[in-house]
């Protein structure tokens, strides 16, 4: 409701808009509909992107064996199909798996089995989206104590129906539990919501490894919609809970390389400028009464038509602001500006 007020209050700024006189039926309604969109799908399939920095340099993924396993110590090893990533740990008693992604599937048993004969008895999940633990099942033969956030175990339990390849955890807590297997320990904590609820901060202290899925994207800029994250106030403050673990390298669920305390603050800072630029196009940063009024005049009595146009005129206004000093420092910056822009406007407009 927040949104409805503000932009009521917007709308009278502009000049009354909203009451504007009826055109039924033209063919100036069906033009300004038509270049109306929020979120550009690919309608442009030749659109050339600005070239992608070195930032962005995945590590070397065997074509014949589609994934890569790295070594980061102390038998913590995570695995990545160059799109997305997970981590495993070997202790003396057997093998804890963090999350289970559907794209690197069963070349995750492959990754695993070929670093150990140790079964996995544990699972844990970052968060409950499929696309970071739908390949859970995959340990079903061995019967893996799974744990996770109880907000994970609640939404999970709550699909009808429920997911077979989510299988539901067994171990959940509210603030702090340590996996403690073997010789293994890894931390886990919750702060709050942030890209979904439930999504966890995880830290192996003696490898001085984190993680945390679907925050931080090294070298690159975030996914679109800010990793389509619920809660972008808790998202952008993750960055922070982040640096205050010790470590020296991320597990970030997505591209083909690590993180390191550079990226999270190199991301931070991008977000920080999305914001600001954001912020400034929303305060009279974009004339108002020339994005909206077309579109208000052909569709009277249509406020879902004059919200899209006054999202498309300050979105399009914190796009370009921001995009401009980001392009070669974080890859495909360009890419998904609008929809970065677009859910930061909204976040603006409902979390504040
Ligand atoms: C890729 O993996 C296959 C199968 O293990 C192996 O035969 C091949 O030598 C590897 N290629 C490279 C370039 O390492
Ligand atoms: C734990 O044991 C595994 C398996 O023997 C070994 O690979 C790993 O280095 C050990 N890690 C620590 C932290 O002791
Ligand atoms: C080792 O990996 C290869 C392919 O990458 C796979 O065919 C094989 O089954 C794996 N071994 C184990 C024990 O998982
Ligand atoms: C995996 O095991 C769970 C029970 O732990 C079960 O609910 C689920 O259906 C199983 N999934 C598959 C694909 O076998
Ligand atoms: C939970 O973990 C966080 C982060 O490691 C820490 O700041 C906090 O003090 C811990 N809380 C408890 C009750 O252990
Ligand atoms: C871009 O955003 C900054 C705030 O980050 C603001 O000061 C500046 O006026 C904006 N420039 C344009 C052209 O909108
Ligand atoms: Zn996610």
């Amino acid at each position: 409701m927040q949104l409805i007020r503000m932009f009521s209050a917007l709308l009278l700024a502009a000049g009354g808009l909203a009451s504007g006189h009826p055109h039924a039926h033209d063919e100036h309604e069906v033009v300004a509909r038509d270049s109306i969109k929020i979120a550009p799908g690919p309608s442009d399939t030749q659109i050339q992107f600005a070239p992608l920095p070195s930032t962005v340099d995945s590590v070397p993924i065997n074509a014949t064996l589609g994934y890569f396993v790295g070594d980061l110590g102390g038998g913590v090893y995570w695995v990545t199909d160059g799109t997305y990533s997970n981590m495993f740990l070997v202790s003396t008693h057997g093998v804890i798996v963090v999350d289970a992604p559907p794209t690197i599937g069963h070349k995750l048993l492959y990754a695993i089995g070929n670093t150990t004969r140790l079964p996995v008895t544990h699972l844990v999940y970052s968060h409950l989206h499929a696309d970071h633990i739908g390949g859970a099942s995959l340990f079903n033969a061995t019967h893996p104590t799974i744990i996770a956030h109880a907000e994970t175990l609640s939404l999970l339990a709550s699909l009808s129906p429920r997911d077979p390849l989510r299988p539901l955890p067994h171990v959940t807590f509210e603030n702090n539990y340590t996996v403690r297997v073997g010789n293994q320990t890894l931390e886990l904590s919750y702060h709050g919501p942030n890209h979904t609820p439930g999504n966890l901060f995880m830290y192996a202290p003696a490898q001085r490894v984190a993680l945390l899925i679907d925050v931080v994207f090294p070298g690159w800029a975030p996914f679109s919609e800010l990793a389509i994250s619920c809660f972008i106030p808790g998202w952008t403050a993750a960055h922070d809970v982040l640096l205050t673990f010790d470590f020296d390298v991320l597990v970030a669920g997505h591209v083909g390389r690590l993180g390191t305390k550079h990226d999270v603050l190199l991301q931070k800072k991008y977000i920080e400028d999305l914001h600001d630029s954001c912020v400034s196009a929303i305060n009279g940063g974009f004339d108002v009464t020339a994005a909206i009024g077309p579109t208000v005049a052909a569709n009277p009595g249509n406020p879902w038509a004059e919200f899209k146009a006054y999202f498309r005129g300050a979105v399009q206004t914190c796009a370009d602001n921001t995009t401009s000093r980001w392009l070669g420092v974080l890859g495909a910056a360009d890419v998904f500006a609008f929809e970065n822009a677009y859910r930061m406007v909204i976040s603006l407009m409902e979390d504040v």
